[in-house]
Parts: C-alpha cells; structure tokens; sequence
C-alpha cells in the first residue's frame, strides 16, 4: 500500500501524521511512506529524518498521487488529494458536525474518510484515540499558559524578604484534559481544587492530591452519559452549581476550564458577572474556548482581560506542543491501522465496531448513522 503524509495546511496547525518512528512501523508492514516536502517542519522534523526512516519525501503531487491511505491531522481539503486511488482511505480530523460540506465533497470524490475523532471510548479503542491523547497535553499546556500569564508564582516560597503564598488553582472539568492540569498544577506548587459533573470524577481529584468541590443539596445528580461523556445538567443542577461556582471562584487566583459536551457548544461555566467577583491578577485559560468557550467572553488565540481578569483561549493547544503531540498523534494513527492490518490482503480490514463508529463517507455516500440520522 502507498501510504501519503501531507504538510498540514490549516492556519495554524503546526502538528504532523506520521513520524519516522512511525514511518518505519508502516514499513515494517510491507508499505511504502509518501512525505510532503517540509511536512514535519514546524513539529522539529526534518525532511531528512523522514528519508533515513525509509519515506520518499516530494511534492504534494507525487506524495499523494495512486496513495491508499492518507494520513492527516485536519482532514486536507478534497481537491489537494487529486490523484489518490479511488476509494482510497483519509484517516484524519473530520469536525464532521461542524464541516458537513466537507464529509459531502469526500463522499462525492469517493473516498472512505474516517474520523479519529469518532473512535469509540472503548477499552481496545484506548490507544487509538487522538482526542486523549491531544487533550493529555491540552492540560499540560494550559496551566503552563496560565501560569506564564499570572503575575505572582505558583508554589510557596519562604525567602529571606518574607513569604510567596501558594497561587490557589480551581480546575473545571475533569476529562482527560483536566486531570493533566491538576497533576501538572500541582507539580508546579500550587493548591488545587477541581469539579465536574460526573461524580466517578470525585474520586480520581482526591487521589491526585486536590480538593473536590461538588454540588450536593440537588436530588438524582449523575451527570455521566453514554460512552463516559458528560450529559446536558436540568436547570436546578446548573443553578446550585452556579452558586457554588461564585462562592469558591472569588477566592481562586488561576482558573482552567475544560468542560464539553459531544455534539453541543461548550456550557458557560463562568459568567462576566462571576468573572468580577475573582482578584484582579488572577488568569483563566478556557480550553474550550475554540467550541464557543466555558468563559463569558472568551476567544480562540486571544488574551481578553476583563475586571482585571485575564482570560487567555487558544485555537489549538495541542498544536503549542507540537512536536509530542505530532509524536502521539502519529502512534494513534499506527495503533488504529495496525491493529487491522490483514497481513494477507496487505492492508487494513476494519471491524464493525470501530469501523462503523469512525467511517463517515463510502462508495460515494454519507454511510455515519450520527450525519445520517
Ligand atoms: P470531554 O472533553 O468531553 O469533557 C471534559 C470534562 O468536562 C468531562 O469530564 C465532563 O464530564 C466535564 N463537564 C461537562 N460539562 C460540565 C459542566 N457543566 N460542569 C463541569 N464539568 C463538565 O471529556 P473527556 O476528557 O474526553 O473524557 C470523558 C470521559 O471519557 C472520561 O471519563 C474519560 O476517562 C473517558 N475516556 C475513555 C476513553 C476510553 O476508554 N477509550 C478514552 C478517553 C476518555
């Protein structure tokens, strides 16, 4: 099988599909790695470190031209792939609900798109999954952000002129993304709190050394749906929470906002009434803030400041660390085909299971029963 590697061409996406450790994987199973000229550049890649790995590195044409597969991170646009195999497989980011036009020029153009980010939270589905993988370091770069914004440091520090009070540091949102930032906030010093809406969470705060701040005087509370997300919180929910939420947001000096639900525009969690409440110095960075923001006020690649407030949204935070993320990302991709790779026929065989979940476009049609239905 020709497998292609392009250059990521969305405005700021500085992440690869493939590295040469995962070049030379794909080889080992008996294909040949296409790579776009300069392709890994800006995840600390060389052109060269793809050639000793194995690939052919040249132009957009000749990487994709007769590919079977096409790696990517955004799913490239369809007329860049002119000249791949008919029916040839995409494996990438989709946005499938936001990017519907695009899913329907993939099917029109015949090729099989599958969505990583549809890849079931399944327990063999595990390594596959780009949306942990990319959310682990999301955290880890948010409270770096954050702390690089705050103007005070983060642990306790007694010093001859006197002592630095520990920065307090409240995580909402306890996913993949939000257990990163307690462990990293709490490496750096500081004295963190966190919630969410899914008590299984409570327990995985605590053993991490954080105080779990939990809405308790609502009856039948389990905000935990189908396939480990969150669901949608009634109106009683949402009001004890936002009363808890301003009573402990006033005295927080850094707060990281994480909160998501599948298939909806991220909840408000932090309103600009409650924003007023907080010290002026103190900094907020919404991860969700490219999903329409958990912050009032919030925007993707800007540092609002609002009552003295910074509140800092970035567009994609896994594209600052782009040289792990590359490196994560590309195993997902490898761990994904390789668990399918039917030795025989020389290329992937997906189940049912997987295959359906993650499959948007086949045969010229729309064939995702979540576009469809
Ligand atoms: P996510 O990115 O969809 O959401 C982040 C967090 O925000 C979640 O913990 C969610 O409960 C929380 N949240 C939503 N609305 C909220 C609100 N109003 N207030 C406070 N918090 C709110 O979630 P993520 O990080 O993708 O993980 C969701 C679950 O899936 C976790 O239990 C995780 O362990 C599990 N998971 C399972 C995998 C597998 O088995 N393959 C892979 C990755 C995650």
């Amino acid at each position: 099988m020709k497998i292609a590697i392009l250059k990521e061409r969305s405005a700021g996406e500085t992440r690869v599909a493939a590295t040469p450790e995962t070049v030379k994987k794909f080889a080992g199973l008996g294909n040949e790695l296409f790579v776009e000229k300069g392709a890994g550049l800006t995840a600390s890649i060389t052109d060269e470190a793809y050639t000793e790995a194995g690939a052919s590195v040249g132009t957009a044409e000749s990487t994709v031209k007769d590919a079977d597969i096409v790696l990517g991170v955004q799913a490239p646009e369809v007329e860049l792939l002119k000249g791949a195999k008919s029916g040839a497989m995409i494996a990438a980011l989709f946005d499938p609900f936001q990017k519907g036009d695009l899913v329907k020029e993939y099917a029109k153009a015949g090729f099989e798109a599958l969505s990583m980010e549809f890849m079931p939270r399944i327990t063999r589905a595990q390594s596959m999954d780009v949306l942990s993988s990319q959310s682990n370091l999301a955290g880890y770069k948010a409270v770096l952000a954050a702390a690089d914004t705050y103007g005070r440091a983060f642990p306790m520090m007694m010093t001859a002129a006197g002592t630095v009070q520990a920065a307090k540091c409240f995580i909402m949102g306890v996913g993949v993304a939000g257990l990163q930032a307690i462990a990293t906030a709490r490496r750096l010093g500081a004295q963190v709190s966190a919630t969410d809406v899914r008590s299984a969470t409570k327990e995985q705060i605590e053993s991490l050394g954080a105080k779990a701040i939990f809405v308790t005087d609502v009856e039948g509370i389990e905000g935990e749906g189908s396939g480990g997300y969150a669901t949608e919180m009634s109106d009683e929910y949402k009001a004890a929470q936002a009363k808890l939420v301003s009573e402990h947001i006033a005295k927080q000096d850094i707060v990281i906002t994480t909160a998501l639900i599948p298939g909806r525009a991220a909840p408000v969690l932090i309103t600009d009434a409650q924003i007023a409440t907080m010290k002026p110095g103190s900094v907020i960075f919404d991860l969700a803030a490219p999903q329409g923001g958990n912050v009032e006020g919030s925007e993707p690649d800007k540092t609002v400041e609002k009552h003295g407030v910074k509140i800092i949204g970035f567009a994609n935070t896994p594209a600052h660390l782009a040289a792990d993320a590359s490196a994560l990302f590309s195993r997902n991709h490898f761990n994904f085909l390789s668990a399918f790779w039917d030795k025989e026929a020389g290329k992937p065989e997906l189940d049912e299971e997987i295959g359906d979940a993650i499959r948007l476009t086949k045969g010229g049609e729309i064939v995702n029963e979540r576009l469809n239905g």
